[in-house]
């Protein structure tokens, strides 16, 4: 779906997870959300924010899972994906602390293994994704499943790509403090997903958009696996979808 800018869209997306939190609500269940960061969601998270303020949309029984974290990063630290929601999302809505989930990037590396099969799990355990946000980045990563990704792959710990790293140089005063590493869902994570949204807003992502929606299938560009998914959206602005 096109739109013509990102504002508009990050409206109607934000539109979708308010309609799916009140329809799970309706039926006495709860919603899990699949949730990503980046400058590419913001806007979504600030009108769900009003949605939450001024139409009282309430995410008592919401459950989410973030796709990623950096690591080791500390929870408190600017950079940190931890950091980046709280101020983004959950500090100014009313989801009850123990129903946020994000990859933990305080763990010592032996015991990364054992948390990524118990994020999995808990996922599972949850019910299963009812709906995951992606943005995407210039590699044709979703979450951080880098070039290389297994089509079945699931939460794991990731080696970041050289152009992923430059990207996030800005946020980290400089390439050197950026992590090398990540924990991430994996594709096969996103694809049990019941609904998938992937975003893109601007001419910059308008090239990997193109590679990701008519590009051959292949793990050089993970993105691309996302066409052998029935339930999948992207959701574009007029920028990013110039190329197609
Ligand atoms: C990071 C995140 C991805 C995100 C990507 C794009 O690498 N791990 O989940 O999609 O950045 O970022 P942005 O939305 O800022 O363009």
């Amino acid at each position: 779906t096109i739109y013509p800018d990102a504002q508009t869209a990050s409206v109607a997306v934000a539109q979708r997870i308010a309609k799916l939190i009140r329809n799970k609500q309706a039926n006495g269940s709860k919603a899990v959300l699949g949730l990503a960061t980046g400058a590419t969601p913001v806007a979504v998270y600030k009108e769900l924010v009003r949605m939450h303020r001024e139409e009282g949309l309430s995410f008592q029984h919401v459950i989410t899972f973030n796709l990623d974290e950096y690591f080791p990063m500390q929870n408190d630290a600017e950079q940190s994906y931890v950091t980046f929601m709280h101020q983004n999302l959950f500090d100014h809505i009313d989801i009850p602390a123990q129903n946020i989930h994000i990859p933990d990037g305080t763990l010592r590396k032996e015991d990364v293994a054992a948390f990524c099969i118990n994020y999995e799990k808990q996922i599972e355990d949850a019910g299963g994704l009812d709906l995951q946000i992606l943005g995407i980045g210039r590699t044709g990563h979703i979450g951080f499943n880098e070039p290389g990704s297994a089509p079945n792959s699931g939460t794991r710990l990731v080696t970041l790509d050289d152009l992923t790293r430059s990207d996030a140089s800005r946020d980290f005063g400089g390439k050197e403090n950026v992590p090398t590493k990540a924990i991430t869902m994996g594709i096969g994570t996103i694809f049990k997903a019941r609904e998938i949204v992937l975003m893109a807003w601007s001419a910059k992502k308008a090239p990997i958009v193109k590679k990701a929606v008519e590009g051959e299938i292949s793990g050089e560009v993970p993105a691309t696996y996302l066409q052998l998914s029935d339930n999948v959206e992207f959701v574009l602005d007029a920028d990013a979808a110039s190329e197609l």
